[in-house]
Protein backbone atom coordinates (compact mmCIF):
# COMPACT_ATOMS: atom_id res chain seq x y z
CA UNK A 1 0.00 0.00 0.00
CA UNK A 2 0.97 3.61 -0.35
CA UNK A 3 3.94 4.64 2.22
CA UNK A 4 5.38 7.36 2.07
CA UNK A 5 9.86 6.83 1.84
CA UNK A 6 11.04 9.94 3.17
CA UNK A 7 14.81 9.47 2.68
CA UNK A 8 17.70 11.64 1.00
CA UNK A 9 18.50 10.34 -2.63
CA UNK A 10 22.43 10.72 -3.94
CA UNK A 11 22.07 10.00 -7.92
CA UNK A 12 24.01 10.71 -10.89
CA UNK A 13 22.98 13.04 -13.49
CA UNK A 14 24.45 13.91 -16.73
CA UNK A 15 26.11 17.69 -16.34
CA UNK A 16 26.76 18.14 -20.59
CA UNK A 17 26.20 16.75 -23.54
CA UNK A 18 29.00 14.67 -24.92
CA UNK A 19 31.11 14.33 -28.50
CA UNK A 20 33.87 12.11 -28.30
CA UNK A 21 35.18 9.76 -25.68
CA UNK A 22 32.98 10.64 -22.41
CA UNK A 23 34.69 11.60 -18.80
CA UNK A 24 33.90 11.30 -15.37
CA UNK A 25 33.54 15.03 -15.67
CA UNK A 26 30.68 15.14 -18.20
CA UNK A 27 28.47 13.42 -14.76
CA UNK A 28 27.94 14.52 -11.05
CA UNK A 29 26.15 12.80 -8.31
CA UNK A 30 24.36 15.29 -6.57
CA UNK A 31 21.76 14.98 -3.67
CA UNK A 32 18.06 15.19 -4.54
CA UNK A 33 15.75 16.33 -2.67
CA UNK A 34 13.38 13.41 -0.63
CA UNK A 35 10.98 11.39 -2.40
CA UNK A 36 7.69 9.30 -1.53
CA UNK A 37 4.94 7.53 -3.52
CA UNK A 38 2.15 10.31 -4.12
CA UNK A 39 -0.94 9.70 -2.80
CA UNK A 40 -3.40 7.48 -4.82
CA UNK A 41 -0.68 6.93 -7.56
CA UNK A 42 0.16 3.43 -8.71
CA UNK A 43 4.04 4.20 -8.68
CA UNK A 44 6.31 2.50 -6.79
CA UNK A 45 9.40 3.42 -4.88
CA UNK A 46 11.77 1.28 -5.47
CA UNK A 47 15.68 0.79 -3.32
CA UNK A 48 18.70 0.49 -6.18
CA UNK A 49 20.50 -2.54 -5.10
CA UNK A 50 22.44 -2.71 -8.27
CA UNK A 51 22.88 -0.69 -11.44
CA UNK A 52 23.67 -1.78 -14.79
CA UNK A 53 26.61 -0.18 -17.05
CA UNK A 54 25.66 -0.74 -20.43
CA UNK A 55 27.76 0.53 -23.29
CA UNK A 56 24.52 2.04 -24.87
CA UNK A 57 24.13 4.42 -22.37
CA UNK A 58 26.91 6.05 -24.57
CA UNK A 59 24.38 6.99 -27.58
CA UNK A 60 21.92 8.18 -24.92
CA UNK A 61 24.71 10.70 -23.41
CA UNK A 62 24.73 12.49 -26.94
CA UNK A 63 22.69 15.03 -28.30
CA UNK A 64 20.95 13.76 -31.49
CA UNK A 65 19.58 16.29 -33.82
CA UNK A 66 17.44 13.26 -35.23
CA UNK A 67 15.51 10.70 -32.63
CA UNK A 68 17.91 7.99 -31.74
CA UNK A 69 16.60 4.48 -31.45
CA UNK A 70 17.06 5.40 -27.25
CA UNK A 71 16.19 9.19 -25.70
CA UNK A 72 18.77 11.46 -25.52
CA UNK A 73 19.56 12.32 -21.68
CA UNK A 74 18.56 15.22 -20.31
CA UNK A 75 21.37 17.49 -18.86
CA UNK A 76 20.73 17.77 -15.16
CA UNK A 77 18.20 14.81 -14.50
CA UNK A 78 19.43 11.78 -13.03
CA UNK A 79 20.75 9.61 -16.07
CA UNK A 80 18.40 6.12 -16.17
CA UNK A 81 19.51 2.84 -16.64
CA UNK A 82 18.75 -1.20 -15.56
CA UNK A 83 18.88 -2.19 -12.72
CA UNK A 84 18.34 -4.80 -9.78
CA UNK A 85 15.94 -3.02 -6.77
CA UNK A 86 13.58 -4.02 -3.92
CA UNK A 87 9.86 -2.46 -3.82
CA UNK A 88 10.03 -0.23 -0.40
CA UNK A 89 6.37 1.39 -0.81
CA UNK A 90 3.69 0.78 -3.69
CA UNK A 91 0.72 2.75 -4.25
CA UNK A 92 0.00 -0.46 -7.09
CA UNK A 93 -1.98 -3.35 -5.77
CA UNK A 94 0.64 -6.02 -7.95
CA UNK A 95 3.90 -4.90 -5.96
CA UNK A 96 4.40 -5.32 -2.33
CA UNK A 97 7.19 -3.93 -0.21
CA UNK A 98 10.12 -6.34 0.04
CA UNK A 99 8.96 -7.56 -4.03
CA UNK A 100 12.68 -7.74 -5.65
CA UNK A 101 12.77 -6.40 -9.71
CA UNK A 102 14.80 -5.84 -12.09
CA UNK A 103 14.30 -3.34 -15.15
CA UNK A 104 14.19 -0.34 -16.15
CA UNK A 105 15.07 2.61 -13.12
CA UNK A 106 17.89 5.41 -12.48
CA UNK A 107 21.33 5.90 -11.24
CA UNK A 108 20.66 6.92 -8.21
CA UNK A 109 19.71 5.26 -4.61
CA UNK A 110 15.68 5.34 -5.08
CA UNK A 111 13.46 5.42 -7.91
CA UNK A 112 10.11 6.29 -8.38
CA UNK A 113 8.52 4.52 -11.45
CA UNK A 114 5.29 5.34 -12.76
CA UNK A 115 5.07 2.63 -14.66
CA UNK A 116 6.04 -0.30 -12.62
CA UNK A 117 4.53 -3.18 -14.97
CA UNK A 118 7.54 -2.83 -16.91
CA UNK A 119 9.73 -3.97 -14.15
CA UNK A 120 9.88 -7.83 -13.54
CA UNK A 121 9.74 -9.52 -11.04
CA UNK A 122 12.75 -12.11 -9.82
CA UNK A 123 11.95 -15.63 -9.64
CA UNK A 124 15.36 -16.80 -8.27
CA UNK A 125 16.49 -14.82 -5.54
CA UNK A 126 18.56 -17.83 -4.42
CA UNK A 127 21.04 -16.77 -7.39
CA UNK A 128 22.68 -13.70 -7.27
CA UNK A 129 21.11 -10.38 -7.22
CA UNK A 130 23.23 -8.84 -9.29
CA UNK A 131 23.00 -11.76 -12.37
CA UNK A 132 19.69 -9.90 -13.10
CA UNK A 133 22.08 -7.14 -14.27
CA UNK A 134 23.84 -9.63 -16.35
CA UNK A 135 23.47 -13.58 -17.14
CA UNK A 136 19.79 -12.87 -16.03
CA UNK A 137 18.92 -9.30 -17.30
CA UNK A 138 19.09 -7.60 -20.73
CA UNK A 139 22.34 -8.86 -21.11
CA UNK A 140 21.49 -12.23 -21.03
CA UNK A 141 18.14 -12.41 -22.83
CA UNK A 142 20.72 -10.53 -25.51
CA UNK A 143 23.33 -13.61 -25.93
CA UNK A 144 20.69 -16.15 -26.07
CA UNK A 145 18.03 -13.62 -28.51
CA UNK A 146 20.73 -12.95 -30.77
CA UNK A 147 22.64 -16.21 -30.98
CA UNK A 148 19.24 -18.27 -30.99
CA UNK A 149 16.70 -16.38 -33.07
CA UNK A 150 18.87 -14.46 -35.54
CA UNK A 151 22.47 -16.58 -35.70
CA UNK A 152 20.61 -20.29 -35.73
CA UNK A 153 23.20 -21.94 -34.77
CA UNK A 154 23.51 -25.56 -35.97
CA UNK A 155 25.80 -27.79 -33.80
CA UNK A 156 29.29 -27.75 -35.32
CA UNK A 157 29.25 -24.78 -36.60
CA UNK A 158 32.14 -22.26 -36.11
CA UNK A 159 31.31 -19.19 -33.94
CA UNK A 160 33.35 -16.40 -33.71
CA UNK A 161 32.67 -13.98 -30.98
CA UNK A 162 34.36 -10.16 -30.00
CA UNK A 163 34.06 -8.66 -26.91
CA UNK A 164 33.93 -11.99 -25.85
CA UNK A 165 34.73 -11.64 -22.49
CA UNK A 166 32.39 -9.17 -21.59
CA UNK A 167 28.39 -8.63 -19.96
CA UNK A 168 27.14 -10.25 -23.59
CA UNK A 169 30.21 -11.85 -24.85
CA UNK A 170 30.81 -14.42 -22.24
CA UNK A 171 27.42 -15.68 -22.59
CA UNK A 172 27.16 -15.87 -26.04
CA UNK A 173 30.51 -18.24 -26.23
CA UNK A 174 28.95 -20.97 -23.49
CA UNK A 175 25.83 -20.82 -25.61
CA UNK A 176 27.70 -22.30 -28.42
CA UNK A 177 29.64 -25.06 -26.59
CA UNK A 178 26.18 -25.81 -25.18
CA UNK A 179 24.95 -26.23 -28.96
CA UNK A 180 27.79 -28.14 -29.97
CA UNK A 181 29.83 -25.43 -31.88
CA UNK A 182 33.56 -24.78 -32.08
CA UNK A 183 34.26 -20.95 -30.33
CA UNK A 184 36.74 -18.59 -30.88
CA UNK A 185 36.57 -15.09 -28.88
CA UNK A 186 38.50 -11.99 -29.17
CA UNK A 187 39.14 -9.73 -25.98
CA UNK A 188 41.10 -6.80 -25.28
CA UNK A 189 43.75 -8.38 -22.54
CA UNK A 190 45.88 -11.07 -22.42
CA UNK A 191 43.89 -11.38 -19.08
CA UNK A 192 40.57 -11.73 -20.63
CA UNK A 193 41.52 -14.29 -23.51
CA UNK A 194 42.77 -16.62 -20.12
CA UNK A 195 39.78 -16.40 -18.94
CA UNK A 196 37.97 -16.99 -22.22
CA UNK A 197 39.83 -20.20 -22.54
CA UNK A 198 39.95 -21.50 -18.83
CA UNK A 199 37.06 -20.48 -17.37
CA UNK A 200 34.49 -20.58 -20.15
CA UNK A 201 35.26 -23.22 -22.49
CA UNK A 202 36.08 -21.58 -25.27
CA UNK A 203 38.10 -23.15 -28.12
CA UNK A 204 40.42 -20.77 -28.73
CA UNK A 205 41.01 -16.73 -28.05
CA UNK A 206 43.46 -14.18 -29.25
CA UNK A 207 44.12 -10.57 -27.65
CA UNK A 208 43.32 -8.26 -30.77
CA UNK A 209 45.40 -5.64 -29.69
CA UNK A 210 48.56 -7.94 -29.89
CA UNK A 211 47.82 -8.59 -33.31
CA UNK A 212 49.35 -7.16 -36.25
CA UNK A 213 47.13 -8.56 -38.43
CA UNK A 214 43.21 -9.75 -37.71
CA UNK A 215 42.46 -11.43 -41.18
CA UNK A 216 45.42 -13.42 -40.57
CA UNK A 217 44.48 -14.20 -36.49
CA UNK A 218 41.17 -15.44 -37.95
CA UNK A 219 42.67 -17.68 -40.50
CA UNK A 220 45.02 -19.44 -37.83
CA UNK A 221 41.58 -19.48 -35.66
CA UNK A 222 39.71 -20.44 -38.54
CA UNK A 223 41.33 -22.10 -41.02
CA UNK A 224 37.52 -23.32 -42.61
CA UNK A 225 36.18 -20.57 -42.60
CA UNK A 226 33.31 -18.83 -39.19
CA UNK A 227 29.46 -19.67 -39.98
CA UNK A 228 28.57 -17.58 -37.54
CA UNK A 229 29.60 -13.94 -36.56
CA UNK A 230 28.42 -12.45 -32.96
CA UNK A 231 29.54 -8.81 -33.77
CA UNK A 232 29.96 -6.69 -30.78
CA UNK A 233 32.59 -4.46 -32.04
CA UNK A 234 32.44 -3.44 -35.36
CA UNK A 235 35.18 -1.43 -37.49
CA UNK A 236 38.78 -3.31 -38.37
CA UNK A 237 37.44 -6.71 -36.83
CA UNK A 238 33.99 -6.58 -39.20
CA UNK A 239 36.37 -6.03 -42.51
CA UNK A 240 38.26 -9.19 -41.23
CA UNK A 241 35.37 -11.38 -40.32
CA UNK A 242 34.25 -10.51 -43.99
CA UNK A 243 37.07 -12.16 -45.58
CA UNK A 244 36.75 -15.45 -43.24
CA UNK A 245 33.07 -15.77 -43.36
CA UNK A 246 32.20 -18.94 -45.09
CA UNK A 247 29.02 -18.98 -47.78
CA UNK A 248 25.72 -18.89 -46.33
CA UNK A 249 26.94 -17.87 -43.17
CA UNK A 250 25.35 -15.24 -40.51
CA UNK A 251 26.31 -12.06 -38.85
CA UNK A 252 24.15 -11.37 -35.63
CA UNK A 253 24.99 -7.78 -35.05
CA UNK A 254 24.40 -7.21 -31.68
CA UNK A 255 26.63 -3.86 -31.20
CA UNK A 256 29.38 -1.87 -32.76
CA UNK A 257 30.83 -0.33 -29.82
CA UNK A 258 34.30 0.72 -31.85
CA UNK A 259 32.25 3.06 -33.34
CA UNK A 260 30.40 5.01 -30.29
CA UNK A 261 33.12 7.66 -29.52
CA UNK A 262 33.98 8.15 -32.88
CA UNK A 263 32.77 11.50 -34.62
CA UNK A 264 32.47 10.09 -38.40
CA UNK A 265 31.98 6.12 -38.06
CA UNK A 266 34.78 3.93 -39.79
CA UNK A 267 33.68 2.78 -43.13
CA UNK A 268 33.53 -1.37 -44.06
CA UNK A 269 35.44 -2.17 -47.20
CA UNK A 270 34.47 -5.99 -47.86
CA UNK A 271 30.98 -5.84 -48.10
CA UNK A 272 30.81 -7.56 -51.16
CA UNK A 273 31.64 -10.32 -49.35
CA UNK A 274 27.89 -10.75 -47.53
CA UNK A 275 27.16 -10.85 -52.19
CA UNK A 276 29.87 -13.53 -53.03
CA UNK A 277 29.24 -15.73 -49.91
CA UNK A 278 25.33 -15.01 -49.48
CA UNK A 279 26.08 -13.65 -46.11
CA UNK A 280 22.84 -12.95 -44.19
CA UNK A 281 23.87 -9.92 -41.60
CA UNK A 282 20.96 -9.28 -39.05
CA UNK A 283 20.71 -6.27 -36.56
CA UNK A 284 18.46 -7.09 -33.61
CA UNK A 285 17.81 -5.52 -30.48
CA UNK A 286 16.82 -7.29 -27.06
CA UNK A 287 13.50 -5.14 -26.34
CA UNK A 288 12.33 -6.92 -29.42
CA UNK A 289 12.89 -10.17 -27.15
CA UNK A 290 11.35 -9.14 -23.53
CA UNK A 291 8.17 -11.21 -24.54
CA UNK A 292 10.14 -14.36 -24.32
CA UNK A 293 11.92 -13.60 -20.90
CA UNK A 294 10.16 -15.75 -18.76
CA UNK A 295 11.58 -19.04 -21.02
CA UNK A 296 15.02 -17.70 -21.24
CA UNK A 297 15.07 -16.83 -17.25
CA UNK A 298 14.17 -20.46 -16.63
CA UNK A 299 16.72 -22.10 -19.60
CA UNK A 300 19.40 -20.05 -17.73
CA UNK A 301 18.79 -20.29 -14.15
CA UNK A 302 18.77 -23.79 -14.92
CA UNK A 303 22.19 -23.79 -16.52
CA UNK A 304 23.57 -21.74 -13.96
CA UNK A 305 22.21 -24.36 -11.38
CA UNK A 306 23.90 -27.09 -13.11
CA UNK A 307 27.54 -25.38 -13.63
CA UNK A 308 26.33 -25.32 -17.55
CA UNK A 309 26.80 -21.57 -17.76
CA UNK A 310 29.33 -19.28 -15.07
CA UNK A 311 29.52 -15.89 -14.82
CA UNK A 312 32.25 -13.31 -14.28
CA UNK A 313 30.81 -10.03 -12.98
CA UNK A 314 33.22 -6.52 -12.54
CA UNK A 315 31.81 -4.89 -9.44
CA UNK A 316 32.25 -1.36 -8.04
CA UNK A 317 30.70 0.37 -5.20
CA UNK A 318 28.82 2.82 -4.38
CA UNK A 319 26.83 5.29 -6.15
CA UNK A 320 30.02 7.39 -6.55
CA UNK A 321 32.03 4.76 -8.56
CA UNK A 322 29.05 4.80 -11.46
CA UNK A 323 30.86 7.75 -13.65
CA UNK A 324 34.30 6.25 -13.80
CA UNK A 325 32.36 2.25 -14.44
CA UNK A 326 30.53 3.55 -17.22
CA UNK A 327 33.40 5.16 -18.62
CA UNK A 328 35.87 2.39 -18.17
CA UNK A 329 33.75 0.06 -20.69
CA UNK A 330 34.95 1.97 -23.77
CA UNK A 331 38.61 1.54 -22.69
CA UNK A 332 38.17 -1.97 -21.72
CA UNK A 333 38.57 -1.60 -18.48
CA UNK A 334 35.72 -4.17 -17.04
CA UNK A 335 36.77 -7.64 -16.70
CA UNK A 336 33.77 -9.27 -17.45
CA UNK A 337 29.87 -7.63 -16.88
CA UNK A 338 30.11 -4.00 -15.21
CA UNK A 339 27.60 -3.16 -12.40
CA UNK A 340 27.58 -0.79 -9.45
CA UNK A 341 26.40 -2.30 -5.91
CA UNK A 342 24.27 0.82 -4.53
CA UNK A 343 22.98 -0.88 -1.52
CA UNK A 344 23.34 -4.64 -0.51
CA UNK A 345 19.51 -5.07 0.75
N1 LIG B 1 21.47 -5.11 -29.64
C1 LIG B 1 21.16 -5.09 -28.36
O1 LIG B 1 20.00 -5.14 -27.98
C2 LIG B 1 22.28 -5.00 -27.36
C3 LIG B 1 22.06 -5.24 -26.00
C4 LIG B 1 23.16 -5.22 -25.12
C5 LIG B 1 24.43 -4.95 -25.61
N2 LIG B 1 24.58 -4.69 -26.93
C6 LIG B 1 25.92 -4.43 -27.48
O2 LIG B 1 26.71 -5.57 -27.23
C7 LIG B 1 28.08 -5.19 -27.16
C8 LIG B 1 28.69 -5.72 -25.88
O3 LIG B 1 28.02 -5.15 -24.78
P1 LIG B 1 28.36 -5.62 -23.30
O4 LIG B 1 27.32 -5.08 -22.41
O5 LIG B 1 28.60 -7.09 -23.33
O6 LIG B 1 29.72 -4.84 -23.01
P2 LIG B 1 31.06 -5.46 -22.47
O7 LIG B 1 31.62 -6.35 -23.53
O8 LIG B 1 30.84 -6.03 -21.12
O9 LIG B 1 31.98 -4.19 -22.28
C9 LIG B 1 32.44 -3.48 -23.38
C10 LIG B 1 33.74 -4.09 -23.94
O10 LIG B 1 33.89 -3.68 -25.28
C11 LIG B 1 35.24 -3.74 -25.63
N3 LIG B 1 35.63 -2.53 -26.36
C12 LIG B 1 35.58 -1.25 -25.92
N4 LIG B 1 36.03 -0.41 -26.87
C13 LIG B 1 36.39 -1.19 -27.92
C14 LIG B 1 36.95 -0.91 -29.20
N5 LIG B 1 37.21 0.34 -29.59
N6 LIG B 1 37.19 -1.94 -30.02
C15 LIG B 1 36.92 -3.20 -29.65
N7 LIG B 1 36.39 -3.53 -28.45
C16 LIG B 1 36.14 -2.53 -27.60
C17 LIG B 1 36.04 -3.84 -24.32
O11 LIG B 1 36.50 -5.17 -24.22
P3 LIG B 1 37.97 -5.59 -24.76
O12 LIG B 1 38.91 -5.39 -23.61
O13 LIG B 1 37.79 -6.99 -25.15
O14 LIG B 1 38.29 -4.66 -25.89
C18 LIG B 1 34.98 -3.60 -23.26
O15 LIG B 1 35.28 -4.28 -22.07
C19 LIG B 1 28.09 -3.66 -27.29
O16 LIG B 1 28.36 -3.32 -28.62
C20 LIG B 1 26.69 -3.27 -26.92
O17 LIG B 1 26.32 -2.04 -27.47
C21 LIG B 1 23.54 -4.71 -27.79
Amino acid sequence: MAAAAEVSNRRVTLKRHVTGFPTEADMEVVVAPAVAVPPGSRSVMLKNLYLSCDPYMRSRMSRHLEPSYVPDFVPGEVMATFGVSKVVASGHPDYQEGDLVWGMTACEEYTLVANPESLFKINHPELPLSYYTGVLGMPGLTAYAGFFEVAKPKKGDYVFVSAASGAVGQIVGQLAKITGCYVVGSAGSDEKVNLLKTKFGFDDAFNYKKEQDLNAALKRCFPEGIDIYFENVGGAMLDAVLLNMRNHGRIAVCGLISQYNLEQPEGVRNLFCIVAKRIRMEGFMVPEYFGNYRKFEEEMAGYLKEGKITYVEDVAEGIESVPAALIGLFYGRNVGKQLVAVARE
